[in-house]
């Protein structure tokens, strides 16, 4: 019993990654059991828990026997807390009147529409670009750019800290891809210069983030920018989590980079953090257009985003550039420095930049583990990022901070994460102990 309690507290998901075996038992049962062992001790942070009311500071969350009770929620990504703003939900309600519910075909069929162009004007004006296409997802448009513009003849420098949908397409694309220390604009910058004195006439693409979620920090982009015209490549930049929410305009990482030559730039971001929808968007010059629609597979052999969705993006949009939504920036930039200052002063360690995920450290993997439990106990939401998402022992949980959070739902949150820290540590220094008794 107890070595399985420390197996929950210490094994790690990614040991599962080597599959062997014919048979789908003899294949997955090993992951299957290691997920049914964390939930039996509490200690599984994917836990996939059901919400039972809408996306807001507060939740109704099932815990057992199906009972939902009321959770303070800071596992959401609704930075500027549109998804139950009413404009928004009216457009949403209109929209279904007048389109129904489904595009019902891949984009480059019948699944585009009035809005889908109207959407796609106004993210190309807005970044000063030639035109922009949308994607049903995020993930899909941040594939879909690298998977369409790098063949296997290119080369690729990329974070080490990007996305999955970024990383994922880089396998996807060429077998010619390196990955920089994250934001060491040296070592990209030694890449680079080998990789173009090497190959004076290949195309090679630097990969970057605007913010990166499980830091909480940003790239140096007018010295990536620099670098990247000074060795002739090609800057693919992944703004999901910047646009709309961070920045005077909410332009986010871009504005500092406003009198810059983006020739060679092509951006991709999201809209389920800040625009309240699924969906994603790719900008950049005319002249890649073709080459999204045909050879994007998320573009071309996907249906294509539905109108509730763009209907939805487009009035956020509306909203986060207008003076509503330098009010609801002005918010969640007081809720964040409130809510860094508050984890400061109850004695955690929050990393990187204020920005919507405040990343607060924990370390040790098995009092983080623990800890996902005890938040539950205090019926609070937050994600544990543990490794291989963050280096080993580095595991830290998210808070995911709104516009419409109080600043006494912050103080809750932060005094329950107290307890929980407590209450973790003071089991884990239990089990340890029963441990070494039984070993003498
Ligand atoms: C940096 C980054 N890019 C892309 C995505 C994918 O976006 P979506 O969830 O909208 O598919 C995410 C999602 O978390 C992200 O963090």
């Amino acid at each position: 019993m107890k070595t399985d309690f420390l197996n929950a507290l210490n094994v790690c998901g990614l040991d599962f990654i080597r599959i062997k075996g014919k048979t789908l038992i003899e294949r997955h049962k090993p992951l299957d059991d290691f997920t049914i062992l964390r939930n039996k001790f509490g200690v599984y942070s994917c836990a996939n828990r059901v919400i039972n009311t809408k996306v807001t500071p507060h939740v109704e969350v099932e815990v057992d026997h199906r009972k939902s009770e009321k959770f303070l929620n800071f596992s959401s990504q609704d930075y500027l807390g549109l998804a139950q703003n009413e404009d928004v939900k009216n457009a949403v309600k209109n929209i279904i009147d007048e389109y129904g519910i489904h595009a019902a075909s891949s984009p480059i069929l019948t699944g585009r529409n009035k809005l889908t162009e109207t959407l796609e004007n106004k993210l190309a004006e807005k970044f000063k670009a030639e035109q922009c296409l949308l994607y049903p997802t995020g993930w899909a448009a941040c594939f879909g750019v690298i998977a369409s513009l790098v063949t296997e003849l290119d080369y690729i420098i990329v974070d080490a800290l990007s996305h999955n949908s970024l990383q994922v397409a880089c396998k996807y694309s060429t077998s010619h891809v390196q990955k920089f220390r994250h934001n060491d604009l040296e070592h990209l910058e030694k890449l680079l210069k080998k990789r173009r004195e090497s190959e004076p006439n290949a195309g090679i693409f630097v990969i970057v983030e605007g913010l990166y979620s499980m830091n909480s920090d940003m790239p140096d982009l007018k010295n990536v920018l620099r670098l990247v015209n000074k060795y002739e490549a090609i800057l693919i930049l992944d703004v999901a989590h910047d646009f709309g929410a961070m920045g005077q305009k909410g332009l986010g990482i871009l504005e500092t980079v406003e009198n810059e030559n983006l020739e060679n730039v092509v951006i991709c971001g999201s809209f389920s953090k800040s625009f309240a929808s699924n969906g994603g968007f790719v900008v950049g010059q005319k002249v890649i257009r073709q080459q999204l629609i045909v050879f994007s597979p998320t573009y071309t052999f996907s249906n294509g985003i539905s109108p509730m969705q763009s209907a939805a993006a487009l009035k956020c949009f509306e909203i986060i550039f207008s003076k509503e939504g330098d009010v609801l920036r002005k918010k969640l930039k007081d809720n964040i420095n409130f809510a860094i200052k508050e984890f400061n002063k109850n004695g955690f360690i929050t990393n990187g930049i204020p920005s919507p995920i405040v990343p607060v450290h924990i370390g040790a993997d098995d009092l983080a583990r623990l800890m996902s439990k005890e938040i539950i106990n205090q019926r609070l939401l937050a994600n544990l990022a543990e490794y291989p998402g963050v280096p080993k022992k580095q595991a830290i949980f998210r808070f995911q901070l709104m516009s419409n959070h109080t600043q006494k739902q912050i103080s809750d949150a932060v005094q329950r994460m107290k307890t929980a820290k407590e209450d973790a540590a003071s089991t884990l220094k239990e089990i340890i102990e029963d441990t070494q008794v039984n070993v003498l």
